[in-house]
């Protein structure tokens, strides 16, 4: 999830920026004035409350902002992320943020204060006022509204200062130059968030040519199962020996040796900006236990894809690698590869169906060049980064 707000005086280009950067981020929009001003053309209970404070310039109680703010994140829990606008407004507003955000599993990542001076508010206000229809822009008014923004909302800046998550734009260039700033700063949050990425597909699909390159690309930890193995074999450990002879007779390596491994990946994860996990998991055990140990170090899968190839080509695949180099103990002879064809469907379809109850999944073409599925794999980060799921 990616939540921010927009901050900044009455006229700053709050709701201007809104409407770009909304639809740019998919995120879910929440202007606490348009919140207030629904509620005072429906005439609701709310409505009347707040509409004599608003025509006079004043800020509406707390205990209203919370209700109808509360009211609408809950009736949107499906958001990629919220974009407020006009709220937090008070210092006991940013602590009411930091709650319902805590109820979501989640966080303000920042708050970009749009910033211009008092004369520039007011004249741009008293130009918008010939046309928005709203009663608070004339220029007494808009006097009064300055007024509470300095007396009660730029407190709530040093709040945000001391988290270390403000940022601030000059709100006197123009609307596009002042997008153009915006999006900066949000990419650069976007970049930090981690990207946990799992590769489904058939053995032979090409998963691990492109968690490699994935890895590269993005900065992640590449994760494969089979690697794991092939080390413990090959430093000839207790458990190499017991996945040895499991990789002969064809058959998948236990779960509990798979999950203690890869526990200890996640565990001791390095710098990196997140993982690729490639063969893993392939259980429907090995699935709920991976989830378990995500949330317990509050990571979060953040895509999974499915390399689709025909079995026929798979099969070609396999066996052209098995002539080219035999030492692959789990595909050297035909028989070993049908096996483990078959061995993946009946065991890891099953883990794909689970994802796609919870998750997007997105099937790519296989059959494709690496370097034709590598870019496909790249758009869809990208632009799902974009969209944030
Ligand atoms: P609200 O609706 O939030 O109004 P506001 O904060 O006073 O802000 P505005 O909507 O007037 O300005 P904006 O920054 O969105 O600017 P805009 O993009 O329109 O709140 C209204 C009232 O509701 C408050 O007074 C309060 O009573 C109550 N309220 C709301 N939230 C509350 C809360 N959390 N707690 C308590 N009370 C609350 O741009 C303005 C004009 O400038 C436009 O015409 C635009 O085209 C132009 N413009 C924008 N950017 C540029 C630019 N870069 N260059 C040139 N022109 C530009
Ligand atoms: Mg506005």
């Amino acid at each position: 999830m990616l939540n921010i707000a927009l901050f900044g005086p009455p006229g700053a280009g709050k709701g201007t920026q809104s409407k770009f950067l909304t639809e740019k981020y998919k995120l879910f929009y929440i202007s606490t004035g348009d919140l207030l001003r629904k509620e005072i053309k429906e005439e609701s209970d709310l409505g009347l409350a707040a509409k004599n404070i608003i025509e006079q310039g004043g800020l509406v109680s707390d205990e209203i902002i919370v209700q109808i703010i509360e009211k609408t994140i809950k009736d949107n829990p499906e958001a990629n992320g919220f974009l407020f606008d006009g709220f937090p407004r008070t210092y006991v507003q940013a602590f009411i943020l930091e709650g319902l955000m805590i109820k979501l599993n989640t966080s303000l990542n920042r708050l970009i204060s749009i910033e211009v001076p008092e004369e520039v508010s007011v004249q741009r206000l008293v130009e918008r006022g010939k046309t928005s229809g709203r009663s608070d822009d004339t220029e007494e008014v808009i006097r009064n509204r300055l007024r509470e923004y300095h007396n009660k909302t730029l407190p709530v800046l040093k709040y945000y200062k001391d988290k270390g998550i403000f940022s601030s734009v000059d709100g006197t260039k123009t609307i596009e130059e002042v997008t153009r700033d915006i999006e900066k700063i949000i990419d650069e949050e976007l970049d930090k968030q981690l990207l946990n990425i799992v590769l489904f597909g058939y053995p032979g699909s090409g998963r691990g040519k492109q968690g490699m390159k994935l890895a590269e690309k993005y900065n992640l930890e590449y994760v494969a199962t089979g690697h794991m193995l092939e080390e413990e074999i090959n430093k000839g450990t207790e458990i190499g020996k017991q996945v040895k002879s499991f990789y002969e007779n064809g058959q998948l390596v236990p779960d509990e040796i798979v999950v203690q491994l890869i526990e200890n990946k996640i565990a001791n994860r390095k710098h990196t900006r997140g993982f690729v996990f490639k063969g893993f998991p392939r259980t429907l055990v090995q699935s709920y236990i991976f989830d378990g140990i995500m949330k317990k170090h509050g990571l979060a899968i953040t895509k999974i894809f499915e390399l689709k190839v025909p079995t026929l080509e798979l099969l070609k695949r396999l066996e052209l690698r098995r002539k080219q180099d035999g030492s692959k103990p789990f595909d050297s002879s035909t028989q070993k590869i049908i096996s483990r064809l078959e061995q993946h469907e009946k065991t890891t379809e099953p883990v794909i169906k689970r994802y796609k109850k919870t998750h997007n999944v997105t099937k790519i073409d296989g059959t494709l060049s690496i370097d034709e599925v590598f870019e496909k794999l790249c758009i869809d980060i990208e632009t799902g980064y974009k969209n944030l799921r």
